[in-house]
């Protein structure tokens, strides 16, 4: 079973993703840590981020060894990420490897962007999480804070705004909810009531899913 789930930052697409990878005993892919160590590298070769190809070289040799979760989920790092994310030579030395991943036997979980409509729109299923920009920059405001980083709430708030923006008006793979994507707003949801919905989602792909044995 494929599950894709895509959404905007810090909605909760991750949490979700990693419970039911959990859960359903399927591998998980974060897809944005793809984007985000090429935005990294990128940064710290001090890579011109318009020069597309350099870029797709990062991206086509990422190796994540020696880099840590903390390195690259900085404020930094993430509009790093949404920068090279909209170059589509960087997606496509990226659509492989993703694909890869998602058609392995047994399945598998990916969060991101674009699953559902771009790396596996076979997926069975597909979730698209969003909720209030105002919910999503308080979240990942008090988790950056309590990291030591030093921006206030309303830095957050249009740092945010801007990555939507960029993420959803690139020309390749827009940040965009597949039309068979069922939709959970997590604004006033606790992680476990989201997790919730996700999971019925599943469950009910699952009651549809014919059996290998045919019956
Ligand atoms: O989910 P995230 O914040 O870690 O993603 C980092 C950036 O990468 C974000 O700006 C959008 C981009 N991204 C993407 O374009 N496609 C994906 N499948 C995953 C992330």
């Amino acid at each position: 079973m494929i599950i894709a789930i895509d959404g905007t930052l810090a909605s909760g697409k991750g949490t979700i993703a990693r419970q039911l990878s959990a859960e359903y005993g399927l591998p998980y892919m974060d897809t944005g840590q793809l984007y985000r160590l090429t935005g990294l590298i990128a940064l710290a070769a001090e890579v011109d981020f318009d020069d597309a190809q350099a870029l797709a070289d990062i991206a086509e040799s990422l190796n994540f060894q020696g880099y840590t979760d903390d390195e690259l989920r900085t404020a930094e790092v993430g509009q790093a990420a949404s920068k090279v994310a909209a170059v589509p030579e960087v997606r496509a030395a990226l659509l492989n490897l993703q694909r890869r991943f998602a058609l392995q036997p047994g399945g598998a979980v990916l969060d991101g962007r674009d699953i559902g409509t771009v790396i596996c729109p076979e997926a069975d299923v597909k979730l698209w999480i969003d909720a209030s920009v105002e919910a999503r920059a308080l979240r990942r405001w008090k988790e950056l804070v309590s990291k030591g980083e030093t921006l206030t709430l309303d830095e957050m708030i249009s740092q945010l705004k801007e990555r939507d923006e960029r993420d959803k008006s690139r020309k390749d793979a827009p940040m965009v909810a597949a039309a068979d994507a069922v939709l959970i707003d997590t604004t006033h949801l606790s992680i476990d009531a989201a997790v919730d919905k996700a999971r019925a989602v599943v469950e009910a792909a699952l009651a549809k899913k014919p059996t290998p044995s045919g019956d």
